[in-house]
């Protein structure tokens, strides 16, 4: 049986890890030295202690890195901040991290409330990772497309349409690409091999559910979704902020609901002239058994009576051992890295 000393640091580590790999070397560098940190008993256990009895997948670790970040983004540690690129900081992670300790110590209520708040994100970049997808769907069909999202956090990615997707490597005009040339959201080298971008799509309702969804137009919502990006990762960054932006122009309802009940319901009735595209992205690991086995016979139930003028897709990008998979109705499309990088396209 690890210790609670033991399971945080096991956490702290795997995030150091993810980070890493993903492309955050500041934040990679703060959460190694907080696992050494945890020996001392010191600041980093002060913040954490007692967090170990929560489930693995709630991202203790994320959360921590998130609660600091929150309270440099509110311009109330400007020393750490000199350090955070996030406001525009040098990035050393060897000078932030004396004063990211001092931080976890001296504002260890506020700290330990923010990490108690759990971990809200919405990654812009799925939409990458789903284009293709969607337009494959499109294009199948011929049809405007009704786009439903289960677990759509602040609904960002049911703006996919409004962004602009580049298939070459430099974003210069002129590449092929996809979407809006002057989107505020931009993809530019997501793609080691792009789908098929010569297709058109319209999107004519877009609608999604979250148990705890986020308004990315509020003053809360934007500050929640910012902190926990990570410090270092100023492409995400100013990604989320041009679809924040967009969010307010382009209206996107996540009611607050069960994935299961939320779906039930919408595809109860053939919506016809449209194709209804169900999406999940990085959900599937959070849903009990029961919610789990409800949706997939609502999903079975509308694939078993298919309507030409009124199909209903089931679209999702979800881990599997190493990469993330893009399926369409189960069929592998294809798989990019989490964040929605890396996009490599197999459907022919
Ligand atoms: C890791 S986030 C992913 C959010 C978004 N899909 C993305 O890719 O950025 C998982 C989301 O699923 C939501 N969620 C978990 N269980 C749910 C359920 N039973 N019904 C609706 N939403 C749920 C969470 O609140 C959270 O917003």
């Amino acid at each position: 049986m690890p210790t609670p000393r033991e399971v945080l640091a096991g956490w702290l580590t795997f995030q150091a890890q993810g980070c890493a790999e993903l492309g955050s070397p500041f934040y990679a560098s703060l959460l190694e030295t907080a696992v050494a940190d945890l020996d001392t008993e010191g600041a980093v256990w002060e913040a954490l202690a007692g967090f170990e009895t929560e489930p693995e997948w709630s991202a203790v670790a994320l959360r921590m890195m998130g609660a600091v970040h929150r309270l440099v983004l509110q311009d109330q540690l400007p020393q750490l901040a000199a350090h955070y690129p996030s406001v525009g900081g040098d990035g050393d992670a060897s000078a932030a991290w004396p004063l990211f300790r001092d931080a976890l110590h001296e504002r260890r209520p506020d700290i330990r409330r923010l990490i108690a708040r759990g971990c809200q994100t919405n990654e812009v970049g799925r939409s990458a990772a789903l284009l293709g997808g969607f337009l494959e769907v499109a294009h199948r069909t011929r049809l405007p497309l009704r786009i439903l999202e289960i677990g759509a956090s602040a609904g960002l990615n049911l703006r996919w349409d409004c962004y602009r997707y580049e298939s070459g490597k430099s974003g210069e005009p002129g590449e092929a690409g996809w979407g809006d040339e002057n989107s505020a959201v931009r993809f530019v080298n997501f793609f080691d091999v792009a789908p098929p971008l010569d297709r058109a799509a319209e999107v004519v309702e877009r609608t999604g559910c979250d148990l705890q969804p986020i308004d990315p137009t509020t003053d809360e919502g934007s500050l929640s979704l910012r902190s926990f990006i990570w410090a270092d990762q100023l492409g995400r960054l100013s990604r989320l902020d041009g679809a924040i932006a967009i969010a307010s122009d382009v209206p996107a309802q996540v009611e607050r609901n069960d994935a299961a009940s939320f779906l039930q319901r919408e595809l109860e009735a053939p919506r016809t002239g449209t194709a209804t595209v169900v999406f999940h992205s990085v959900f599937m690991q959070y849903l009990n058994e029961g919610t789990r086995r409800r949706i997939t016979s609502t999903l079975d139930q509308a694939a078993s009576s298919p309507r030409p003028e009124a199909p209903v897709y089931h679209l999702s990008m979800e881990p599997d051992e190493e990469r993330f998979e893009v399926r369409l109705n189960g069929d592998l499309l294809g798989t990019s890295r989490a964040h929605g990088t890396g996009v490599r396209w197999l459907a022919p």
